[in-house]
């Protein structure tokens, strides 16, 4: 790493990647990616279909790894990591996947206590997620309160609706304790109301609790709104990186628009 990227880490930073590029065979998904994240910042990661916001999460959590570059997390190079140690460090970090990630037929309280799975190994985890204790329940209904679905702790996952089911993902994030979140579109699949609440809701609980988050996201109004930092892809590279209040004027257009060689194949 370079002495002038060093400088810009601190003990604070939570992630930093220098000249990260992935590859999918032919398909490059990400090119030249820089950045560093402090500990509590909020960012919001947009972009068009294909510009590469999932592969840059993944990215921050071991799922992919870069064909170029260095991705450092919680102090951690990703790239040494052995699997041991890879696990580890995930379970100081909650995922929230696109599709959520839920188990359909299983309780809320059941897919919640799943949070700790990284740092139980698998069969402690799913022990747990199948019986969860009176002290594991105990902390899945007070984080389900928090996330405003206490009454829902021992319905079946699939009876909930899709802002519900947002807030079981939220909460089995939370149990995890984890030091930052990540979220790749938790919000996609439900109405500008329903989203609304869950962006709100994250970002309440991050700034609450002094977490860093991360969160994609295709509604740049929501973006703007809640997230004090943007970051915008295309074609896989940082096309900007700014405080929400300070971007240039057409930024997000630009983003969106497709460039004449695009357009022409
Ligand atoms: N596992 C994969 N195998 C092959 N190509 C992939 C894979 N994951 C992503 N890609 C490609 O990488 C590019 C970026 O994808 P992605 O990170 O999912 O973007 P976004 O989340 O912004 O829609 C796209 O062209 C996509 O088709
Ligand atoms: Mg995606």
């Amino acid at each position: 790493m370079t002495a002038e990227k060093r400088a810009l880490e601190s003990p604070e930073t939570i992630f930093s990647l220098e000249e990260v590029g992935v590859a999918f065979g032919s398909v490059v998904a990400l090119r030249e990616v820089s950045c560093v994240v402090a500990k509590g910042e909020l960012v919001g990661l947009v972009g068009p279909s294909g510009s590469g916001k999932t592969t840059f999460l993944r990215c921050l959590n071991g799922m992919v790894s870069p064909s170029a570059g260095a991705v450092r997390v919680l102090g951690l190079e990703m790239g040494a990591l052995a699997d041991a140690s890879l696990r580890d460090l995930r379970a100081r970090l909650g995922f929230i996947p696109q599709d959520l990630g839920l188990v359909p037929n299983l309780r809320v309280v059941q897919n919640v206590v799943t949070g700790r799975f990284g740092k139980q190994g698998f069969f402690g985890a799913l022990k747990s997620s199948l019986f969860p204790d009176r002290g594991e329940k105990g902390r899945a209904f007070s984080i389900l309160k928090r996330v405003g679905i206490g009454e829902k702790i021992f319905e079946r996952t699939d009876r909930l609706s899709g802002g519900q089911q947002q807030r079981v993902a939220v909460a089995r994030a939370l149990y995890q304790r984890p030091e930052a979140i990540l979220a790749d579109e938790p919000v996609s699949s439900v109405d500008p109301a329903r989203a609304r609440d869950t962006v709100s809701l994250l970002t309440e609980v991050a700034k609450e609790e002094g977490m860093t988050l991360m969160m994609s996201l295709h509604n740049l109004e929501l973006a703007r709104e809640f997230f004090p930092r943007l970051i915008g892809l295309r074609g896989g590279r940082v096309a900007f990186d700014a405080a929400a209040d300070a971007l240039p004027a057409g930024a997000f257009e630009r983003l969106y628009s497709l460039s004449e060689e695009e357009l022409l194949g």
